[in-house]
C-alpha cells in the first residue's frame, strides 16, 4: 500500500475515537506524557513541536511547565486535532498551545524554527520513521533537543526489567489458566478468531518486526544527525476493574483491531463482542484480572 494511503487511513481510524482516546490518555498516559515533556526541560524552551500529538496530552504538559513556553502539536487526524484544540482551550492554554495538520515526514514548518521536539507513541505509526527523524532535525535550531517515546517493555538490564522477567512466567501461566487477560493483545486474539483478517498491512510493521524498537529508534535518530543520544524507560501496570472499561480501552488503543472492526458487519461485531464479554467476564468471575501494562522507551538527543 502506498505510504500516503496508509497514512490517511491510519489518521482516519482515530477520527471517531478521539473522545474515548482523550479520556484514556487522562486516566493512564499522563505520567508517561509528563516524563516525556520533562525530558526536554520545557521551561527553558521557547517553541516545542509535539509530533503525532493526538489529543495534546504532551503538548499541554510541556506548556504547563513555563509561562514563556509555546507548543505546536502536529497530527494527521482531524478528529484528534479537534479534541486537542478543545482541551487546550478549556485548560486556558490556547494562547500558548496550538495545533496544525501535518505529516511527520513533511510538515511544511520552517527549518530551524523550534528548540525542542517531542513525540509520544506516534513513531510506531509512521511507515517511514527515518524520514520523520530527518524532518525533526531540519525543523530544530542548532542546540535544539529531541525526545521520542515508543511503546516498549523495560530494558532487561534494569530493576524494572528484572521485575518484569520475574513476573513473566506467572503472567503466562495465569493467562493459560484463564486468570489474566492483557491489553491490547487480548482484543487482537479475539479479532483474529472472530473476524476475517487479511495479511494487509494495518500497522506500520517496523516497530513490531524489530526485537528492540528502542535501539532501532536510537539508530534512526543518530543517523538523522543528532548527537548525545541517551535512553530511559518509564511505565506502570493498571488492573482494569470491569469488562466494559477493558473493552473501551482495547478497542480505542489497538489500531490494528480498530481497522478490521471498522470493516466488519454488525452481526460479526455482535459475535465478537459477545465472545469477548463471555471470556473476560469469566476471568473476573474466577478471581482473575484484566491488565494494562503501559511503558515507553524514551530516546533523547541534541542537534549539534
Ligand atoms: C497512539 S496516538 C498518540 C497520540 C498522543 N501522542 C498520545 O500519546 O496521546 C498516534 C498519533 O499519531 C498520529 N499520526 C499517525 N501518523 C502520523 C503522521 N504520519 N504524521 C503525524 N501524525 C501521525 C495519529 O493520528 C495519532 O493521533
Amino acid at each position: 500500500m502506498p505510504d500516503a494511503d496508509y497514512k490517511q487511513r491510519d489518521a482516519e481510524s482515530y477520527d471517531d475515537v478521539a473522545g474515548a482516546f482523550d479520556d484514556l490518555a487522562d486516566r493512564y498516559t499522563l505520567p508517561v506524557a509528563e516524563a516525556l515533556a520533562r525530558a526536554v526541560a520545557p521551561a527553558k524552551r521557547k517553541l516545542i513541536y509535539d509530533m503525532g500529538c493526538g489529543t495534546g496530552i504532551v503538548a499541554r504538559a510541556a506548556a504547563a511547565a513555563g509561562p514563556e513556553t509555546k507548543v505546536v502539536g502536529i497530527d494527521l487526524s482531524d478528529g484528534m486535532l479537534k479534541t486537542a484544540r478543545e482541551r487546550a482551550r478549556s485548560a486556558g492554554l490556547d494562547s500558548r498551545v496550538s495545533f496544525v495538520k501535518g505529516d511527520a515526514s513533511a510538515t511544511g514548518l520552517p527549518a530551524g524554527s523550534a528548540d525542542a521536539y517531542v513525540s509520544l507513541y506516534a513513531y510506531s505509526h509512521f511507515p517511514d520513521p527515518d524520514s520523520a527523524a530527518v524532518e525533526a532535525f531540519r525543523m530544530l535550531a542548532p542546540g535544539g533537543v529531541i525526545a521520542v517515546a515508543i511503546g516498549s517493555g523495560p530494558p532487561l538490564l534494569s530493576a524494572a526489567g528484572a521485575a518484569r522477567a520475574a513476573s513473566h512466567a506467572t503472567a503466562l501461566l495465569a493467562r493459560r489458566r484463564g486468570l489474566e487477560r492483557s491489553a491490547a493483545g487480548n482484543l487482537v486474539n479475539h479479532v483474529r478468531e472472530h473476524l476475517h483478517t487479511t495479511d494487509e498491512e494495518m500497522i506500520a510493521t517496523w516497530a513490531s518486526e524489530v526485537r528492540n524498537p528502542v535501539s532501532r529508534l536510537k539508530r534512526m535518530i543518530g543517523a538523522a544527525g543528532f548527537t548525545d543520544l541517551a535512553s530511559d524507560w518509564t511505565g506502570r501496570q493498571f488492573v482494569i476493574p470491569t469488562v466494559e472499561e477493558f473493552w473501551t480501552l482495547e478497542t480505542t488503543l489497538s489500531t490494528w483491531s480498530r481497522k478490521f472492526m471498522a470493516r466488519a458487519t454488525p452481526e460479526e461485531l455482535g459475535r465478537l463482542k459477545a465472545a469477548y464479554w463471555e471470556d473476560c467476564g469469566k476471568v473476573l468471575r474466577q478471581g482473575g484480572r484484566l491488565v494494562y501494562r503501559i511503558g515507553a522507551g524514551i530516546v533523547t538527543a541534541r542537534k549539534p
